[in-house]
């Protein structure tokens, strides 16, 4: 295991399904609370791991949300994103697009130029001190209705160009894809690309409406698209990429242990996924823990490894010649390593 695990956490990925707010480590959440005088219901980290006992995406959620009170400046989401880049770094990571959630602050009466611009500046920065290229992808919180989702769509306007997409997080069952139809069309039409949240604790119903109604580029976590065959046959024609969260799978119950995960058999039915770490500071670990957890879980080969890294290039928004770039390096690293072997 030693050796895969050093193979894994040199070998070069991208990051396709982070939530910013959810690389919040309780130290910072310590550090910002004082800095901004907010109050927290907590006297230690120790106090706020421990609290960190849910077994579903609801308990989670009300967590996760209760912590990002404690972000209220532009310098907080900027320290927020470079603790993320600076930690992606040491895991090999050289791309990630990264979601956030501006309903989270805006309804908390923080601005939305506030929240990007930090966000941005915390990019910029990774990209000079790590090479790390990043975009963003605004998410629609789908537990609010789609005309304050229109709103926060109209907000973000001017800075269209430095979003890369739109995503739809938040509570699943009960709030399906169809209900966000008029604003993903308008991302479209307006040349954002289109991911969401489906089959994670929801229905395989729930993703093919992601597909057919909300028309999206690219599907996070889908797990459950496995319950039906002609959906996941589907998935695989259209090559369509499916952002997979390990440990999240199973903090939240989607799997019971990662000894059952099923990201291999994904591979087997010929489906693209790669691995994320979806709200690393809440489910115990970054992305390369996420690759090494169901390598050991599955007894992965270094092959299969290489195959989640490959996709995760072919399924982010760069364009292809920053993929074949990107995709070189990963061949030459995998060859350094083999010689090394023989
Ligand atoms: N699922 C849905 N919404 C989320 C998640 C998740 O895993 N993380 C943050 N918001
Ligand atoms: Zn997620």
């Amino acid at each position: 295991m030693s050796d895969i695990s050093e193979f894994i956490t040199n070998l070069p990925k991208a990051e396709l399904h982070l939530h910013i707010e959810g690389s919040l480590e309780p130290e910072m959440m310590f550090r910002l609370a004082h800095r901004n005088k907010i109050n927290i219901p907590f006297r230690s980290v120790d106090e706020v791991r421990s609290a960190y006992n849910f077994t579903n995406l609801q308990d989670f959620l009300n967590i996760y949300y209760a912590g990002a009170n404690v972000l209220i400046e532009e310098e907080d989401f900027r320290d927020l994103a470079v603790a993320y880049f600076d930690r992606a770094a040491q895991d090999g990571v050289t791309h990630a697009e990264i979601f956030f959630d501006p309903q989270t602050h805006t309804d908390r009466g923080i601005p939305f130029n506030v929240v990007i611009n930090g966000l941005l500046a915390g990019m910029k920065e990774a990209e000079e001190k790590h090479s790390i290229s990043s975009k963003l992808i605004l998410c629609f919180l789908r537990h609010l209705d789609e005309e304050e989702a229109f709103k926060t769509f109209r907000t973000a306007e001017p800075w269209f160009d430095r979003i890369v997409g739109v995503g739809l997080d938040s509570s699943e069952v009960g709030h399906p894809p169809s209900k966000f139809a008029r604003v993903f069309a308008a991302a479209g039409d307006a040349g954002l690309k289109r991911v969401a949240h489906a089959g994670e604790e929801g229905p395989p119903e729930y993703v093919q409406q992601a597909l057919d109604i909300l028309h999206i580029d690219r599907l996070d976590h889908g797990n459950r698209a496995l319950e039906n065959s002609e959906l996941t046959t589907r998935l695989a024609r259209e090559a369509m990429a499916l952002t997979v969260c390990p440990l999240s799978n199973h903090k939240l119950r989607v799997v019971n242990d990662l000894c059952d995960h099923p990201v291999d058999r994904m591979l087997a039915h010929g489906l693209r996924a790669t691995i994320n770490s979806d709200d690393p500071a809440y489910f115990g670990g970054y992305i390369g823990d996420n690759y090494r957890a169901v390598a050991k879980g599955r007894n992965l080969s270094r092959e299969a490894c290489m195959t989640l890294a490959r996709n995760s290039f072919l399924g982010s928004f760069l364009n292809d010649y920053e993929t074949m770039a990107h995709l070189q390096k990963l061949d030459a690293f995998f060859h350094k390593h083999h010689e090394v072997d023989l």
